[in-house]
């Protein structure tokens, strides 16, 4: 695949004096991105979409049936539709490190459906959600590092105060994440750090590859994912099919599920002049 594409769309975020986080119990998955590139089109008839139906359906019952193992971590499936080419289908699924199994099982089920009406007729496609990724190609791609096209969301707002400061913070937040995900084990690539702000504030960063590559590909596929981060806003994601990085200042991730490591920063950074809290929105991991 050659093609890229790169949109940068602005979140709602709402500066509130009050921070008001409500609590929920299982987050909805929220739809970032897809990709669908122009291909020849295969037809509702076709031996490619009963074997595109035969995938989906088979990578929804390995999430769920992930779910339904305490033994089993989950987050992470390959799976095959049809047996010949042209016409064989290869899928993977990928939910975030820190997503528990029927969280996930609910997140690749909702990709399975809506990647059928928001790429009809492609033979490659990728959906992205917060929490979860879902793709399929009619090339192998399994441990195939990918790490381009990028879809990259960004948040509206300017780091005003210290933008140097934050600058180097994000850097050295980000080298921790890049060191540590590639190797991080037990089935996961994946790998978290916070730093302190000044007040009550924090930053939180992310970084994870599909646990099919290799340690080396995964680094690669992460150096290129950081790279096209916004580094002056105080927040902002990158997804691409084999990796994904996001940082914010608030938190968004599990840190009962994943390593999460802080990173010592002197001195703290201020953020936003004048001071201001960046809330998250309803869907977020609240602390
Ligand atoms: C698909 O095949 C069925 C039975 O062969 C036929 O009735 C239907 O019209 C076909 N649909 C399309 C969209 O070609
Ligand atoms: C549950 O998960 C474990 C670890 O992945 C696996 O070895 C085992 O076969 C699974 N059990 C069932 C019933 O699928
Ligand atoms: C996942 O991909 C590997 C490598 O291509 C393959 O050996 C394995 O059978 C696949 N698993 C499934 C469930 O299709
Ligand atoms: C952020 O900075 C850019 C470039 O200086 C500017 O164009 C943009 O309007 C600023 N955004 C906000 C929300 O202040
Ligand atoms: C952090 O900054 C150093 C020095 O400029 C640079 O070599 C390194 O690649 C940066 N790290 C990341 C993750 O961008």
């Amino acid at each position: 695949m050659s093609s890229t594409f790169t949109m940068s769309l602005p979140l709602l975020f709402s500066i509130n004096l009050l921070i008001s986080i409500s609590h929920i119990s299982e987050a909805a998955p929220v739809f970032i991105d897809n990709y669908c590139p122009d291909t020849k089109p295969f037809l509702p008839n076709s031996t490619y979409q009963t074997n595109l139906d035969i995938l989906l359906s088979s990578l929804s019952s390995m999430a769920e049936s992930a779910s339904n193992n305490i033994s089993s971590s989950g987050g992470f499936s390959n799976a095959t539709g049809g047996r010949y080419p042209p016409d064989q289908t290869y899928g993977i699924f990928l939910c975030r490190g820190d997503i528990d199994a029927s969280t996930c099982s609910n997140c690749v089920a909702t990709a399975a459906q809506d990647i059928g009406w928001r790429c009809p007729g492609k033979r490659i496609s990728i959906i992205w959600y917060d929490i979860c990724m879902l793709r399929y190609s009619d090339q192998p791609i399994y441990s195939v590092m990918q790490q381009l096209p990028a879809a990259k969301q960004v948040n509206g707002l300017n780091v005003t105060e210290d933008p140097s400061g934050f600058f180097q913070l994000l850097n050295e937040t980000m080298d921790d994440v890049l060191r540590r995900a590639p190797s991080s084990g037990s089935g996961k690539k994946v790998a978290a750090a916070e730093a302190e702000l000044v007040g009550s504030q924090r930053l939180y960063t992310l970084a994870e590859c599909t646990p099919d590559l290799t340690a080396s590909d995964c680094g690669t596929c992460l150096r290129s994912a950081i790279a096209r981060l916004p580094l002056e806003t105080p927040g902002g994601k990158v997804f691409t099919p084999s990796c994904n990085v996001r940082f914010e200042v608030y938190s968004f991730y599990d840190p009962d599920l994943v390593t999460v490591v802080t990173v010592a920063a002197p001195p703290p950074v201020r953020l936003l002049s004048p001071p201001a809290q960046v809330t998250a929105p309803e869907a977020e991991f609240p602390r």
